[in-house]
């Protein structure tokens, strides 16, 4: 039985640190239970539906959003060690304290057409390490410095349980929250993605509005699921982090493409593309834009989004060969 607490505490001595980074960690799990303590109430305390208002992405915030999104930046902005943070809810990011090493990047709340239905919602975050100096306001290039400088990443799931999971680049562990103990213990030490995908999950509701070679790819999905011992099933719930970590432990593609028309696509590369592919490749998968791994994708501006492909490796260079060629279907 180890605790989360344990866990970072254990590795934080392994590494020499200074505990900076784990009093962060802690905090995102003690976010994790107030979250999922509200998030169990909420069509009992009126907590559903929407605040009226629309976001930096030009969505309606729900009330849920809202909370989430000012209970961890109340939380973390109070960390003496967090320097600042962007929020998927923030137009700007929100400087914190000039002696923190550390940022913080937030999807408060993912999954929010999802929110009033009771169906599985999650935290999305990451941590980097800044660059502006010490004794300053943190700046915007602190958040922009690409994926592979995420020195840790991971999500929360409220779902049947809560779940925590995340990764320093030291693999994917996965803990889960205790409700009567308050404390979320180690069950998925050392998570794998499975190498061949059971599932898919898309939203195939813009396939005409896909590239042509894209679309090619679905067909060869199905043509393949015709002839196959084991076709692949689909399950979309339409949370990215429900969807992601079933996948996750299942082994399956999620992919969110771009249009003809916004080939950027829907999901945000810094608060949902980065933190997922960092787990992904650390859970011996991929992730990529379509072209390349997300993680070496150059940011330039913080809302940013991008097209996400990620899963087991031979789904992810299928789905490459048909982008990256001209190749009929029959062909393959
Ligand atoms: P968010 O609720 O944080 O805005 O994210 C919603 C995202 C993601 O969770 C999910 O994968 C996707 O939106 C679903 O989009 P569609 O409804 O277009 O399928
Ligand atoms: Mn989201
Ligand atoms: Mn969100």
């Amino acid at each position: 039985m180890t605790t989360l607490e344990q866990f970072i505490i254990t590795r934080q001595q392994e590494r020499e640190g200074s505990g900076a980074f784990s009093k962060i960690l802690r905090d995102l799990g003690l976010a994790g239970k107030l979250l999922s303590f509200y998030l169990r109430r909420a069509s009992l305390s009126g907590l559903l539906g929407e605040l009226g208002l629309t976001n930096i992405q030009g969505e309606s915030v729900q009330k849920l959003d809202h909370l989430a999104n000012t209970l961890l930046i109340r939380l973390l902005s109070q960390n003496p060690h967090v320097a600042g943070l962007a929020s998927e809810e923030e137009e700007h990011i929100l400087p914190a304290n000039p002696e923190g090493k550390y940022v913080v990047l937030l999807d408060p709340l993912d999954g929010s057409s999802n929110i009033d239905t009771g169906v599985p919602v999650g935290t999305i975050f990451s941590i980097y390490r800044r660059i502006s100096p010490l004794g300053t306001p943190c700046s915007e290039a602190d958040f922009l410095q690409g994926g592979r400088a995420q020195v840790a990443a991971g999500y929360i799931l409220y779902g049947t349980s809560t779940l925590l999971f995340y990764t320093t680049g030291e693999g994917v562990h996965g803990f889960t929250l205790e409700p009567a103990a308050g404390e979320f213990f180690l069950t998925y030490p050392h998570v794998e993605m499975p190498p061949k995908s059971t599932y898919y999950s898309f939203n195939d509701n813009q396939l005409h509005e896909w590239e042509p070679s894209l679309q090619r790819y679905v067909a060869d999905l199905h043509t393949r699921n015709r002839t196959s011992a084991k076709p692949q099933s689909l399950r979309y719930v339409g949370s990215l982090v429900a969807d992601f970590h079933r996948n996750l432990l299942k082994g399956g593609l999620f992919m969110y493409p771009g249009t003809v028309q916004k080939p950027e696509g829907k999901l945000r590369l810094l608060y949902e593309g980065y933190p997922m592919a960092f787990l992904a490749e650390q859970a011996g998968a991929k992730a990529t834009n379509g072209r390349q791994a997300l993680l070496d994708v150059p940011p330039s501006k913080i809302h940013q989004r991008t097209p996400l492909f990620i899963g087991p490796a031979e789904e992810i260079d299928r789905i490459h060969t048909f982008l990256n060629t001209n190749v009929p279907v029959e062909t393959l």
